[in-house]
């Protein structure tokens, strides 16, 4: 068969309306992955491309790792779909054990959702439904955070703080959100490796502004990211997500934590909360459940939470809400493998065993070109570069370019070049992915 011309090619691509991309800029010159192996892209013209983002924050054990492929192959060919409304199947089972099993003492109890803003909107569904349950039936207001990302969906986008994500979507944010300020402050923490010895003080705004202004009887709960990832990786300072678990508990608020990033393995930990010795009423997480192989993601819940949930909801379906794909047997095997290859190959503790090669990485662009701040914890990281006078993400965006025509993907989030490597990377990737940027910056008006 004839190779497609570059006229075939071009029509073929028209159709496809790419999600968080600029698609005519893509289309005129396509970055078209056709292959991957453990660390590495391969491209439709053979070279190979380092990943230095774990693909979008996912891919966890690297990819097309045997488990992981053999455990997908086997049960398509097994049970290829099965509904979790009223029936059943083992893996989604397995996996909700498996998963609680890793989660912080006494979150016990797993809900799935195909994406990490279906975990976040479900979530918010329970959070209401928890507390109505409860006789407090006004606690519906949420909290999120500035710069924080919790998906796309009308809920997620409501509580996320980044302002390009919200702006065209005014009258369909929910209205009963508020937000907490960020923590990210160049003035008095650009450079710190890892959490920021001041600005716990910063929690204190949920007791000191926002629940005197809405009463907490109002608020549901609080959202946040232990560390905020696609709003430009920042870090919490040290004690700052204490502080907000001894506030929520005070007023009788549910604390979430999105751990869709940091959750299997980012930090060190399963989950983030371990790191931070902070546990959460809930957690949501996605990508790295399965290793990014086959989309699953989903809510771990307190006992007290489910048991609420079964003891007051009475007869019948106890929480109107899932997704036709709830638990999707293919997803669930994806996860086994993932969640097996993560065991066997002790991959949570990668970022320890590499965390002080990474910082050194993180920390050896200070003094670059354009470079403002370098942030970094277990193995996810950013530096973040000056914006260029009225093109902001644009200097964000070349760095992104040129890295990749060398061979390295790392991930343009604005003026922040970010860094999170599969946890199966080993230095020599390291010196490669920040070599290949230290090189590109040197290039970048
Ligand atoms: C913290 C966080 N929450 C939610 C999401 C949304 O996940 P998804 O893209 O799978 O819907 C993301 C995606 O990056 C995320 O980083």
């Amino acid at each position: 068969m004839n190779a497609p011309d570059k006229t075939q090619a071009a029509q073929s691509l028209e159709h496809y309306w790419m999600p968080y991309t600029d698609n005519p800029r893509f289309k005129s010159d396509p970055k078209m992955i056709v292959g991957a192996k453990d660390m590495h892209y391969r491209l439709a013209d053979g070279r190979e491309v380092l990943d230095g983002l774990a693909t979008l924050w996912c891919v966890n054990a690297g990819h097309c790792r045997p488990k992981i492929v053999e455990a997908i192959r086997r049960q398509a060919g097994a049970l290829d779909f099965a509904s979790s409304f009223s029936t059943g199947h083992p893996l989604a089972f397995q996996v909700a054990e498996r998963v609680a099993a890793l989660a912080p003492e006494g979150l016990d109890h797993v809900f799935f959702t195909n994406s990490g803003s279906e975990a976040v909107d479900t979530v918010m569904k329970m959070a209401v439904g928890y507390h109505r349950l409860r006789g407090e039936g006004a606690r519906t207001r949420f909290i999120g955070r500035e710069k924080g990302y919790h998906g796309v969906n009308i809920g997620g986008m409501s509580v996320s703080g980044v302002p390009v994500n919200r702006k065209a979507y005014g009258g369909l944010l929910l209205g009963g959100t508020d937000h907490l300020r960020h923590t990210h402050d160049l003035s008095t923490r650009a450079f710190t490796r890892g959490c920021a010895a001041t600005g716990a003080e910063l929690a204190d705004e949920l007791e000191q502004r926002i629940v005197p202004l809405h009463d907490a009887s109002n608020i549901a709960a609080v959202i946040v990211e232990p560390v905020s990832g696609a709003g430009g990786v920042l870090v919490p300072p040290q004690g700052y997500l204490q502080r907000l678990r001894e506030i929520c508990t005070r007023h009788g608020i549910l604390l979430i934590f999105d751990e869709v990033i940091c959750g299997f393995g980012r930090l060190g930990t399963p989950f983030a909360s371990q790191y931070f010795g902070v546990t959460p009423d809930m957690i949501t997480f996605a990508k790295g459940v399965t290793s990014g192989s086959v989309p699953l993601g989903g809510v771990i819940v307190k006992k007290e939470i489910y048991d609420t949930f079964m003891k007051s909801a009475g007869a019948g379906v106890q929480f109107f809400h899932g997704y036709t794909y709830s638990g999707h047997p293919l997803a669930c095997a994806a996860a086994l493998g993932a969640l097996d290859t993560y065991a066997e190959e002790n991959l949570f503790d990668r970022p320890n065993q590499l965390a002080k090669a990474f910082e050194d990485g993180v920390h050896s662009f200070k003094g670059s070109p354009h470079v403002i701040d370098c942030r970094n914890l277990g193995l996810i990281g950013a530096i973040e570069l000056a914006a260029r006078a009225g093109a902001p993400g644009a200097r964000g965006f070349e760095v992104f370019e040129k890295c990749w025509d060398k061979g390295v993907f790392v991930r343009p989030v604005g003026d922040n070049v970010a860094f999170c490597p599969p946890l199966i990377c080993e230095k020599k990737h390291l010196d490669q992915m920040f070599g290949t940027v230290a090189e590109v910056l040197r290039t970048v008006a």
